[in-house]
């Protein structure tokens, strides 16, 4: 029998920018038998995760759900439901992800405009604001936590408080953020926000967590045009998930392990997990110092789930994180863009955030660097 039909894929520790690794419980939760996607026992799991993702998200909205799709998914579902062709939107650009976002725009017809900050750069409230009052903007969309650079986007809820004065919808992308770090979708005024399954929530990728204020539910509501995505068309998926109307058929195994992921969050409670992302990156940024690869991101504003480490001078930054992978089985990544040979992306998020990944990683570190 050729080897391809061994499932024999080496197991790593997974200290990039994402998928993190899953812990026990979530790996035997995908272990459970499937069972129908409108079985009353899935409903159940849908019911409990609706709750679980609002106390994560903090927020009330109704519409609060996880989509079949990657994090990708949540992104087009929040463009494609809130704009229609010829609508205006702003983006606001600090890095790959905010680029994709006005991508995506652009594909659905939107007309779209972009203010930017240099890689590694944030915005601040003033800038954001001088940009919302050019013209009226249907949306204003924005990441939270910059993959690409490690970054953390701050004053959130004063930036959507600002974008509400203009007249126009928020969509947050919380794709790394959203478990790691606070995300308060009411409290700040956050229209839509998306994340993912594989990043900070410590489950495997294929579910995108939603959430949508009932301002924005109206807006949709009100389209002129209906959602250009069947599949992503919010409208659906509520019925779907509320009215158990057949939509698509939902993969059961990734929602065991949505959900059970979604419990352990529970369980550890919001401000313990946040703290102890914050411990262990602190830790790692430590030991990054001592070994002459620093953070390149500013203490203010530097990510605990994301980590960009400088390269040190004459490092080969490629070679040496195939060793890493290699010798130590670790996985890191390296950087993005014009960042691609200056900086390696660490991350410590979810189950793979804990105290002995990271004594590892600086021990090989230590190890490797000359
Ligand atoms: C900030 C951000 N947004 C969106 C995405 C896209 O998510 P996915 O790769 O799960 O489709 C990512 C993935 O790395 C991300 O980091």
């Amino acid at each position: 029998m050729p080897a391809y039909h061994d499932l024999n894929v080496q197991e790593r520790i997974l200290l990039g920018p994402g998928p993190s690794m899953a812990s026990p419980r979530v790996i035997r939760a995908m272990a459970t038998p499937p069972i129908g996607h409108l079985d009353p026992g899935l409903l159940a799991i849908y019911e409990e995760e609706q709750a679980l993702l609002r106390h994560l998200f903090q927020t009330e909205n109704p519409w609060t759900f996880a989509l079949s799709g990657t994090g990708t998914s949540g992104m087009q579902a929040a463009l494609a439901n809130l704009l229609e062709p010829g609508d205006a939107i702003l983006v606001a650009v600090h890095g790959y992800f905010g680029q994709r976002l006005a991508e995506m725009a652009r594909r659905l017809g939107a007309e779209v405009e972009t203010i930017e900050r240099p890689l590694g750069e944030i915005f601040t409230v003033e800038a954001i604001e001088a940009a919302l009052s050019r013209r009226r903007y249907k949306v204003f969309a924005i990441v939270h936590a910059e993959t690409s650079t490690g970054a953390e986007q701050l004053h959130l809820g004063e930036i959507a408080a600002a974008a509400h004065r203009h007249g126009a919808l928020v969509v947050l992308d919380t794709v790394t953020s959203l478990g790691s770090i606070p995300v308060r979708v009411d409290a700040w005024g956050v229209d839509i926000a998306y994340s993912a399954s594989q990043k900070s929530l410590g489950a495997p990728a294929g579910l995108a967590p939603i959430t949508v204020s009932p301002r924005a539910q109206e807006a949709i509501q009100k389209r002129r045009t209906s959602v250009s995505s069947f599949y992503l068309d919010l409208n659906l998926y509520a019925r779907y998930w509320h009215d158990h109307a057949y939509h698509h058929t939902a993969s059961a195994s990734l929602h065991y392990a949505l959900r059970e992921a979604l419990r352990e969050v529970w369980e550890e409670g919001l401000e313990a997990r946040f703290a102890r992302h914050r411990r262990h990156a602190e830790t790692l940024w430590a030991g990054l110092e001592e070994l002459g690869a620093p953070p390149f991101i500013p203490l203010d504003y530097r990510l605990p789930p994301l980590t960009t480490a400088r390269v040190p001078a004459g490092v080969q930054p490629h070679a040496l994180r195939a060793r890493l992978l290699e010798e130590y089985n670790i996985e890191i990544a390296a950087g993005f863009g014009a960042l691609k040979d200056k900086v390696w992306r660490i991350g410590l998020m979810g189950y793979s955030s804990r105290a002995e990944n990271v004594t590892l990683l600086l021990a090989a570190l230590r190890d490797l660097l000359p």
